[in-house]
């Protein structure tokens, strides 16, 4: 009698003295009865599409619920045990009872599980052969390394064969023998290995695998291993050969025990090995010179904002005012996910990469919006309480995209495969704490500033280098106590005070000065119990990029209660500015006022209103403002301008060199202001009360030009109430792209405010527009809902 026998018929002596409900929990059988029988798996995976998927992920991969894909369960391993778990389900979790079942369909549910749980089982199958002299022969003599890659070592060409060692040995050595075997035989609609080959007009003949392809484009990699974006205008000719790529005379060039080292070197290769992939050297990319004269390559989208300088301004102008009006939209990407899409995407030679939902990132070809690879990770740890669940994009340095996750990691992908390079756990957000906005790529440094300011976090923002995730330095944003600025919190209010540094912030190359944005304090609206300034709370801070040490700070507004972040775009400039040749900085921060600094020091230069705002009464000689009192958040509640929301937003901001102005979308509202003690709990929202709307009072939005010599608005141009959910974009052509939060895109004329050209994209928009170019074509790209838009004007266009 096997165990699994004996403990079945324990249960069924258990529960046969019990209630009669429970009698129907018990398995008929010790073992499965339809084991081995490929009909029932084929239903059992019907049925549990029907049933399980939603909550144990396609595949059994795992998702709400845990993993089926493995053959140790830690509720019973043995086929009655998971009879039983499905059975009468888990008490105390999420998995019901599958009462209404019949034994026969919880035995084909069974098998299916099984069926999963082979690929586990093989990959822990033992081989004869020496690994170690396999790997050499795999990157010398066999040269599968030209072709192929384990862990980002290799060739692009063929399959990424990281994880080869969950398929059978002896598929792999069929595989190198016969490349022409099948290695998936049992997917649906596939027809084994294939090459495409395609004919261009300029009398090209190219060899390669398909990569992606619709009816007029085609995304190919040749034999070079070289990506290739075509379009189908230019080809003459395309065809399928359905044979494999790879050499067929292994038999004959190799020995039956190098053969044989090589199976057993694929067999040690379980899953991409992080600690791996950071070791190997990728050379080549996106170098810190092309960032860094971005301008010169304006078809190109190289960082958050455009620029180092945070201007998101494009010189390109092949879509002016006298054209815009033909312009139609050319491709939509779809990316669907639990949240909108709020992402910046980053344009590097034809290739565009983005963030859908948290933890998905896409390369697309950016001419027609097909897709290169997808990286989706599950969150790991969800903080129920999360208030953020969004993604605004992505850095690039090299051949690697980084971006951050609302659990709180920054991770690394190869940018021409989309698989993990590094991954990082940087903190813990069950404590509050996420990553929201896309890291900076500076030359030797991704900088990252962490999201939390709603639940106590003290923020902070960090650099790590680029090839190893390994973090160089952080930058405390809530000084700790042997730190500047310590004492400007009251007793341990530092301890919970906030001040994130979650928005992109700006850098300057050549005074090698990174500038940051901080956030709102906390408890955002109790500003009692924190008193003092509270630095750095909604300020800006210059850092020196080599050692993350502060030179110098300018706080906007201290002692906020108003969640005033000051999360908005820094722009650099340099400009006349009254009569002498200034390195500028400048911002329309969320209190209202519109700020010019002098940023080789910090020195105040302009502060001026850009909206109604009902708590500044200018500024001393140091540029500190001076508050109104009474203008604080208080138990009764204060009405204060603008509102929480802010006169500006996070929302890009778009700086014309040519005109000198800078544009935004504003927000014309006010808050009734109440503070409220909250006790702090850990990882939940910390507010210190909650404001509400001024009873009556009707909000305005626009879009607008500054002066941003002297602040003076030069137009407005209204957009729908309350609907400031976009940002804008000033390009070369003298028309500014503006995203309004009611779902509309809209073209301006730059110099006069004057419509020019609109697209209602039928969702909210809370997404900033872009432009870049492929092959000499402008296209501008805005996400809505969970759709990417590219524009472009008509192809006969002049
Ligand atoms: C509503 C979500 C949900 C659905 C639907 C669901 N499960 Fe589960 N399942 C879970 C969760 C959560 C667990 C983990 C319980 C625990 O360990 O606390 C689980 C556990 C299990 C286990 C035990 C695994 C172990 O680690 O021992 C098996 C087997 C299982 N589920 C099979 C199924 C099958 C088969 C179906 C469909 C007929 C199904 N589940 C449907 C959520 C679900
Ligand atoms: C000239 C390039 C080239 C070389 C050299 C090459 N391969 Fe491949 N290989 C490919 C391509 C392309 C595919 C995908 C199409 C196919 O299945 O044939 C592939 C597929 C495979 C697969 C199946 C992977 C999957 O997920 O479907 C395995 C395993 C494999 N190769 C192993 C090897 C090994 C081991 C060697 C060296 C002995 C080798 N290859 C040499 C190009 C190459």
């Amino acid at each position: 009698m096997s165990l699994g026998t004996e403990r079945f018929l324990l249960i069924a002596l258990v529960f046969s003295t019990g209630c009669i409900v429970a009698q129907e929990h018990i398995a008929t059988h010790a073992i499965n009865p339809l084991a081995g029988s490929s009909v029932a798996v084929a239903a059992g995976q019907r049925l549990y599409r029907q049933a399980c998927q939603a909550c144990h992920g396609g595949e059994g991969r795992g998702d709400r619920g845990p993993a089926l894909t493995t053959s140790n369960f830690p509720h019973g391993s043995e086929d009655v045990d998971l009879f039983r778990s499905i059975r009468t389900g888990i008490a105390g979790s999420e998995m019901p009872a599958f009462q209404k079942l019949t034994d026969d369909q919880v035995w084909q549910l069974i098998s299916y599980i099984r069926s999963l749980n082979g690929s586990a089982a093989r990959s822990n199958e033992v081989v004869s052969g020496d690994p170690a002299e396999g790997e050499k022969l795999f990157y010398g003599k066999a040269t599968c390394g030209s072709c192929h890659a384990a862990n980002a070592k290799g060739g692009l060409l063929g399959p990424d064969l990281s994880a080869a060692g969950k398929t059978a040995a002896q598929l792999l050595r069929a595989k190198i023998l016969n490349p022409n075997t099948d290695m998936n035989p049992r997917a649906r609609g596939r027809r084994g290995p294939s090459v495409v080959v395609v004919r261009t007009d300029d009398g090209r003949e190219i060899r390669g695998a398909r990569r992606s392809e619709d009816t007029y484009s085609l995304q190919m990699t040749d034999t070079a291993g070289k990506l290739l974006l075509l379009d189908k205008a230019h080809i003459l000719d395309e065809r399928y050969e359905f044979n494999s790529l790879m050499p067929g005379d292994f038999g004959k060039r190799l020995s039956q025990p190098e053969i044989q080292n090589i199976v057993a070197y694929l067999k040690t290769l379980n899953g991409r090995d992080l600690a791996k992939t950071t070791q190997v050297d990728i050379p080549g990319g996106l170098t810190y010179e092309r960032i860094r004269n971005s301008a010169a390559e304006p078809q190109n989208w190289l960082t958050y904002w455009g620029d180092y300088q945070g201007r998101h301004y494009s010189s390109l102008k092949q879509i002016n005012t006298s054209n815009v009006a033909q312009l139609q939209a050319r491709w939509a990407a779809q990316l669907p996910g639990q949240s909108s899409l709020e992402a910046t995407p980053v344009v590097v030679d034809g290739i565009m990469y983005t963030t859908g939902s948290p933890g998905t990132v896409v390369a697309l070809d950016a001419r027609t919006g097909q897709q290169i690879w997808r990286y989706q990770r599950q969150q790991k740890v969800v903080n129920p309480y999360e208030i953020n669940p969004f993604n605004r994009g992505v850095a690039v340095l090299g051949n690697r995209v980084f971006f951050g996750t609302l659990d709180a990691a920054l991770i690394a992908l190869d940018s021409r495969t989309g698989l993990p390079l590094w991954e990082v756990q940087v903190d813990d957000t069950m404590k509050g704490y996420s990553f929201t906005s896309a890291p900076l790529a500076i030359k030797d440094k991704i900088i990252i500033g962490i999201t939390g300011g709603e639940f106590g976090i003290p923020g902070y923002v960090d650099a790590y280098d680029p090839a190893t995730g390994k973090r160089l330095w952080r930058f405390n944003t809530v000084p700790g106590p042997s730190e500047f600025g310590h004492d400007t919190w009251l007793g341990d209010s530092w301890m919970r005070g906030g001040a994130p540094g979650w928005l992109t912030g700006s850098y300057d190359p050549d005074l090698d000065v990174l500038y940051w944005p901080i956030g709102n304090p906390g408890p955002d609206s109790d500003a009692e119990i924190r008193k003092g300034d509270n630095l750095f709370s909604c300020s800006v801070v210059a850092l020196d990029p080599s050692t993350g040490q502060r030179k110098w700070h300018y706080q906007f507004t201290p002692n906020d209660s108003h969640d005033w972040d000051a999360t908005e775009d820094v722009l650099l400039v340099n400009r006349v500015f009254h009569g002498q040749n200034r390195k500028l900085l400048l911002q329309a921060d969320r209190n209202g006022i519109f700020y010019v600094l002098d940023r080789t020091n910090g020195k105040f230069l302009l502060g001026k209103s850009f909206v109604r705002q009902t708590w500044n009464d200018g500024f001393d000689e140091n540029g500190r403002p001076k508050i109104i009192p009474g203008t604080a958040a208080s138990p009764e509640g204060t009405v204060v301008y603008p509102s929480g929301g802010g006169g500006n937003n996070w929302r890009s901001p778009s700086y014309d060199p040519a005109s000198g102005w800078m544009y935004l979308v504003f927000t014309e509202s006010g808050e009734r202001y109440v503070r409220q003690f909250e006790e702090y709990e850990i990882g939940r929202e910390y507010w210190g009360g909650r404001g509400t709307r001024i009873p009556g009072a009707v909000d305005t939005a626009g879009v607008m030009a500054l002066d941003s010599e002297t602040g003076d608005v030069k137009w407005r141009y209204k957009i729908s109430q309350a609907s400031s959910g976009g940002g804008v974009l000033a390009t070369g052509g003298g028309v500014l792209f503006a995203a309004a939060g009611d779902g509309n895109l809209v073209a301006l004329d730059s110099k006069t405010g004057t419509l020019l050209w609109r697209f209602q994209t039928g969702s909210r928009i809370g997404a900033s527009p872009m432009t870049y170019a492929v092959d000499g074509k402008q296209f501008v790209a805005i996400s809505a809902g969970s759709v990417l838009y590219s524009f472009a004007l008509p192809d006969s266009t002049k």
